[in-house]
């Protein structure tokens, strides 16, 4: 880490120890969602740490924003995803908006006065993002949105809402991104969803019915839809890695704290190779992860194509965040598995990082993919 990814994390772990740790009980119980903390992050630059300060953003790089996801993580999933899907919606604006979209939208979102919410996923189209069916219809000044996202993270507290809806001809070409508000007619939200983990981050359904969007909130052009999707997905990828290098680092300080404490046949149970080795593997396993986040954000600082290394990232931490927790729990024991110890909220969170943004499943065709061009091309 360089000086001022030093600082970052420092001062996160400050806020996170102050602000998000006392209520993760309670919040993920209750399922409670805090729009302060939110923007207290944002007041801190934390709400749109890779976007440019003209824009209100921190003009950080990615390896910064994920060393600060991966901190805010360590306190609480639910926040590092409301963060890290709210960079990705105005990464979008940034990379694909005209200017005029850019002052409009970006500063409230960088201020962390506003949340940013995706919306790709319907009921027959997740992993087969191109099968989409919610459709944009030309009309005079706009479209006119009708169907159901699923599973939209931030559905319901999010202001901007990026929606890829169909313009054109059935799969991934007939795709258009829209810029939709919240407040807008015809934009509506349906059931929360009942989580097993992120209980402290919303999801719902975001319905369209009949619901108008100015032409000028088309970002790019008709057709161009999947591409910004998929683009962004190549940048979330690596911040949703850099959540679950966090949730398993503090799997394993729990596990690590607690083992030197606890005693069985006269001994500090950390004593124990058995345990030892499940604890060396864990941090072993820890930091290929973050290495792999790290290189998958280094490329795409650099302008490098990353596609292939930002679904490595993604599939080897969160499958990785997967183990850790489940290893942990395991390392407490008793304990581990009831309320009293955090670490069976961190199972619960570490479940969903291997479903969205792409199930481990699409990295792992998405890397199947890169690897025969890369043969077929040399
Ligand atoms: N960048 C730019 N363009 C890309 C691209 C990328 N990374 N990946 C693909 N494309 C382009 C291709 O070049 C192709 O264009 P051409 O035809 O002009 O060459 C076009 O997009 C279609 O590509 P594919 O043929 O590869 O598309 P496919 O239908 O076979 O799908 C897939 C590929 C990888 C399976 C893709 O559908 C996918 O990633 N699915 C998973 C969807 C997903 O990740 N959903 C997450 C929901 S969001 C979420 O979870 C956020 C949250 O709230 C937490």
């Amino acid at each position: 880490m360089n000086e001022l990814q030093v600082e970052l994390k420092s001062q996160l772990e400050k806020f996170c120890l102050a602000k998000i740790e006392p209520h993760m009980e309670h919040d993920d119980e209750v399922e409670e969602f805090r729009m302060d903390i939110f923007t207290d992050l944002g007041n801190l630059g934390f709400c749109g740490m890779t976007i440019p300060e003209t824009y209100g953003g921190a003009g950080l790089s990615y390896q910064d924003c994920a060393v600060a996801l991966e901190e805010i993580a360590k306190y609480s999933v639910s926040y590092s995803v409301t963060v890290s899907v709210s960079t990705m919606v105005q990464a979008i604006i940034n990379d694909f908006g005209t200017e005029k979209q850019k002052t409009t939208f970006l500063p409230a979102l960088t201020a962390g006065q506003e949340i940013g919410a995706f919306c790709l996923s319907e009921s027959s189209a997740g992993s087969d993002a191109g099968a989409l069916k919610t459709t944009a219809k030309k009309t005079e000044g706009g479209y006119i949105l009708n169907g159901t996202k699923m599973w939209i993270t931030s559905g319901g507290i999010a202001k901007t809402y990026i929606v890829m809806a169909r313009t054109g001809e059935a799969g991934s070409k007939g795709i258009t991104a829209f810029i939709v508000r919240d407040g807008t007619p015809g934009l509506s939200f349906g059931k929360k969803e009942k989580k097993m983990g992120w209980r402290a981050s919303p999801t719902r359904e975001v319905i369209f019915e009949n619901c108008f969007v100015p032409e000028e909130n088309i970002l790019i052009g008709e057709g161009q839809g999947f591409k910004v999707a998929m683009a962004a997905l190549d940048k979330g990828r690596i911040t949703i890695g850099a959540v679950a290098v966090g949730l398993s680092q503090r799997a394993l300080d729990e596990s690590v704290k607690y083992s030197l404490t606890r005693h069985q046949f006269n001994h500090a149970i950390f004593e124990f190779q058995g345990l030892q080795f499940m604890m060396a593997d864990m941090a072993c396993e820890i930091e290929a992860s973050r290495l792999l986040v790290q290189e998958a954000a280094r490329l795409y600082d650099s302008g490098k194509p990353n596609q292939k290394i930002a679904s490595f990232a993604k599939l080897k931490a969160t499958d990785t965040a997967m183990k850790v927790t489940t290893d942990a729990v395991q390392i407490l024991g008793g304990v581990g598995y009831t309320r009293e110890y955090p670490l069976e909220r961190f199972m619960r969170d570490a479940k969903v990082l291997q479903i969205v943004e792409g199930t481990n499943q699409v990295q792992r065709v998405v890397i199947a993919r890169q690897l025969k061009k890369e043969y077929q091309t040399h």
